[in-house]
């Protein structure tokens, strides 16, 4: 099997390389574009492309891909939202992704993003720096005793609820299922998680029922100097609704390691171009918001385990035999 992989960074091709002479008959061509209109039709002569969240796998590029005989998308990620689902159906084309990885390394994220913006680390570095040793504008909240509002309490929802419940927190939780494993927390409508809780951090898939789930409405019943974290999917919120909650002093700190037309930008060094958008440089003007770039993932043992089970998956399509949960439909 030939699989062309899209959208290389320097880690990918160090953690696929390591484990690439364990998988006979399977070889990997990197390349460092990403998938699009453009870049697909460079597919012919092979059986698979290797795609990641921020790669275009819209109808037309299906298309183009189906037209050059590729059979398999393997995801790098969890996510699949980029993906037109019934233009792979119609073509014939199988997708695997890689449902879980290393949730801890998320949840992990999550929680430094929600310390750093409460404590205003992301100000005290740069003013210390400088030689500024003032503490005027850093002054945060205690987590201990207070409420973290969980959204989405699947694997790495979970594991933020046992993050926050080592704080010493009351966890709350809102999901379309309850998670037998947490007993410790308690399962609330999402109104009341919304009305009580001190920190919100989001662990929801993007669907069309989640699609701006935090807006003005949902803001509005938040309590006041509320902490919002999302290291879900940017689109979970409406950023321009965030924005206005934030000039009206609602939240105490945001932290977003995602953000709605992050993708032009997520991991991508643009400090020489003029962007298209003006989201990044509005929420980066707050004192109290910190932005990430798509990168709560990106730690030594999840890379070891996506390269793991990507090339697992490619090894099960060989051998007709994929991992249910890895196909997505
Ligand atoms: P999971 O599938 O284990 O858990 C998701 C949970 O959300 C499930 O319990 C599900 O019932 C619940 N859910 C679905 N729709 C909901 C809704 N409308 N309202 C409330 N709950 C809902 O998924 P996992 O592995 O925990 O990942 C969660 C999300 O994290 C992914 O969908 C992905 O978008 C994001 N992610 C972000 C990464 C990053 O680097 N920033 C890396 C990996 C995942």
């Amino acid at each position: 099997m030939k699989i062309l992989f899209f959208d290389t960074k320097k880690y990918d091709k160090e953690s696929f390389d390591k484990i690439l002479p364990e998988y006979e008959g399977i070889e990997i061509e990197y390349v460092e574009a990403d998938v699009s209109e453009r870049t697909a039709k460079y597919t012919k002569g092979f059986d698979a492309i290797c795609a990641f969240v921020s790669s275009n796998l819209s109808r037309k590029v299906i298309e183009i891909l189906a037209e050059n005989g590729i059979k398999l998308i393997l995801m790098r990620c969890a996510g699949f939202n980029n993906i037109d689902l019934k233009a792979c159906e119609k073509h014939g084309i199988t997708i695997l992704r890689v449902p879980g990885y290393s949730p801890e390394a998320v949840a992990e994220h999550a929680m430094a993003l929600a310390l750093a913006c409460n404590r205003r680390v992301h100000k005290a570095y740069i003013k210390v720096r400088e030689n500024n040793f003032s503490l005027v504008g850093l002054t945060g909240y205690n987590f201990h005793h207070k409420t973290a509002g969980i959204i989405g309490t699947g694997k790495i929802g979970a594991a933020m609820c046992r993050i926050c419940r080592g704080f010493g927190m009351r966890v709350i939780g809102y999901d379309v299922y309850q998670n037998p494993d947490l007993d410790f927390v308690e399962y609330v409508e999402l109104d009341k998680l919304l009305e009580e809780s001190d920190l919100i951090s989001l662990h929801c898939p993007l669907t069309d029922d989640s699609y701006h789930m935090i807006n003005s409405k949902s803001i509005k019943k938040m309590k006041n100097n509320v902490i919002l974290v999302n290291t879900s999917r940017g689109a979970l919120i409406d950023t321009d609704d965030l924005i206005k909650g934030i000039r009206e002093h609602k939240f105490h700190a945001v932290g977003l390691d995602v953000y709605e037309e992050e993708t032009e930008n997520v991991f991508e060094n643009r400090e020489d171009d003029i962007l298209e958008t003006s989201i990044t440089s509005r929420l980066l003007s707050f004192p109290n918001v910190i932005v990430t770039s798509h990168q709560a993932f990106l730690t030594e043992e999840a890379l070891e385990a996506i390269s793991y089970t990507t090339m697992e998956n490619a090894k099960s399509y060989i051998n007709g035999d994929c991992i249910e949960s890895n196909i997505v439909k």
